[in-house]
């Protein structure tokens, strides 16, 4: 199996160790704590699961800006986005060695990590600006990604964690939440060698779901791994339960048995686009992975990336190397009329753009909030169905 970034074996920061993690769980509740931010807590969370091999805790100053400038941290090393736990108050914590960050997203806010502070340090606005634009490629404050960025505080408390708690994620999908080091084990079980990873913050529409067909069949895969954000999102996008419910309806009636997994982990969107797509592709890599697919707008938001900027991104700013998974670079997929099939676009040079049936986010979301299914050549009927039924159940 492809080995994780940066290490031989994967190193997940959980204390799997059940004595050790029940004596961790005693002293936490001595130690001066702090309720973290959503972003941090899906930091640790995943830090926890492995995905981030080998990062032993929250970047400092220096790696967050490395990470963010170029992809690189202070030792050398790769990876792609910062990764920062930012408080606005340190008064609680102040000259404390080892604490303990509490979730900000379950009630009691329980112990996710203990940490033993290495530093303390607070970044300028310019640092967080220069940041902001080097991840985000943007600094309007409209941007859901930069808008929750921005919003956490400027202390950014650095230092290796011991993770004790996969928050909600573990309790709220437990059909679903799985860390890197679950997924890696069950390929191994089920004997799958290559394997391609699609990532995805929506139910499936009959394009994602040909785009994974496509991806399974031209890449001979054994296996797909479908691997949904269950974190956080923005206003308007579809809650997790849905998607999942939307995905499991998909792949039970239309892909032969046992060859797709059914996967999330816990993580906010960061709509990040192009550099978003990296981090995806490091963390697919770590969960054991061979492919990962990147299509049309890839985490991207709006307007702000071009359609494809999350493919060309890993030719203009991966080092050679740095990454083991190869990407499959998809062209928009799309229902052609004359075909009577899902296809990619650029694969169909004969057509015009009434050839292909083509529906804006907008004008679906409002069919299905009439209770009006989209066409089928653009959603399966049964997919439909559960999304018209969520979208009805917010008007009564
Ligand atoms: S994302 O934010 O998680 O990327 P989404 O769930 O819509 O959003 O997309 C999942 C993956 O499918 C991404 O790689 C995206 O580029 C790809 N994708 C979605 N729709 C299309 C499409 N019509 N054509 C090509 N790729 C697509």
């Amino acid at each position: 199996m492809i080995k994780p970034v940066g290490s031989e074996t994967l190193n997940p920061l959980f204390v799997y160790d059940t004595e050790e993690h029940h004596k961790l769980m005693s002293e936490a509740e001595s130690l001066p704590s702090v309720i973290i931010s959503s972003q941090a807590a899906g930091n640790a969370v995943m830090m926890g699961a492995g995905y981030f091999n080998p990062l032993k805790g929250f970047m400092n100053l220096a790696d967050a800006m490395g990470a963010a400038e170029k992809l690189t941290l202070a030792d050398g090393s790769f990876f792609p986005v910062p990764v920062l736990c930012l408080l606005d108050n340190i008064d609680a914590i102040s000259g404390a060695g080892r604490i303990a960050l509490r979730d900000p997203n379950m009630e009691g806010n329980p112990v996710l990590a203990v940490m033993d502070v290495a530093a303390i340090e607070e970044i300028s606005s310019e640092q967080m600006a220069l940041m902001t634009q080097q991840v985000y490629r943007t600094d309007d404050i409209n941007h859901p990604g930069v808008n929750n960025f921005n919003k956490q505080g400027r202390f950014a408390i650095s230092g290796p964690i011991q993770v004790l708690h996969f928050s909600y994620f573990q309790n709220d999908f437990p059909d679903t939440f799985r860390t890197a080091v679950e997924i890696r084990n069950e390929i191994s079980e089920r004997g799958w060698k290559r394997v391609v990873a699609f990532q995805t913050r929506n139910p499936m529409h009959l394009a994602h779901e040909e785009l994974c067909h496509m991806a399974m069949e031209r890449l001979e895969c054994d296996g797909l791994v479908i691997h949904m954000l269950l974190g956080k999102l923005k206003k308007g996008d579809i809650p997790a339960p849905v998607r999942d419910a939307a995905i499991r309806k998909m792949v039970e009636l239309y892909f032969p048995a046992n060859s797709a997994m059914i996967t999330g982990y816990g993580f906010d969107m960061l709509y990040a686009g192009p550099r978003e797509a990296v981090l995806h592709a490091y963390f697919r890599q770590n969960m054991g992975a061979s492919h990962f697919i990147v299509g049309r707008d890839h985490a991207g938001v709006g307007d702000y990336y071009g359609a494809f900027d999350a493919q060309s991104v890993f030719t203009e700013m991966v080092p050679e190397g740095a990454l083991e998974i190869e990407i499959f670079m998809a062209d928009h997929t799309a229902y052609s009329k004359k075909l009577n099939k899902v296809v990619m676009m650029r694969e169909a040079p004969d057509h015009t753009k009434e050839d292909f049936v083509l529906l804006s986010g907008t004008k679906v979301r409002e069919m299905l909030g009439r209770g009006m299914a989209p066409p089928k050549e653009f959603s399966r009927p049964e997919v439909a169905q559960i999304l018209m039924d969520y979208y009805q159940s917010l008007d009564s």
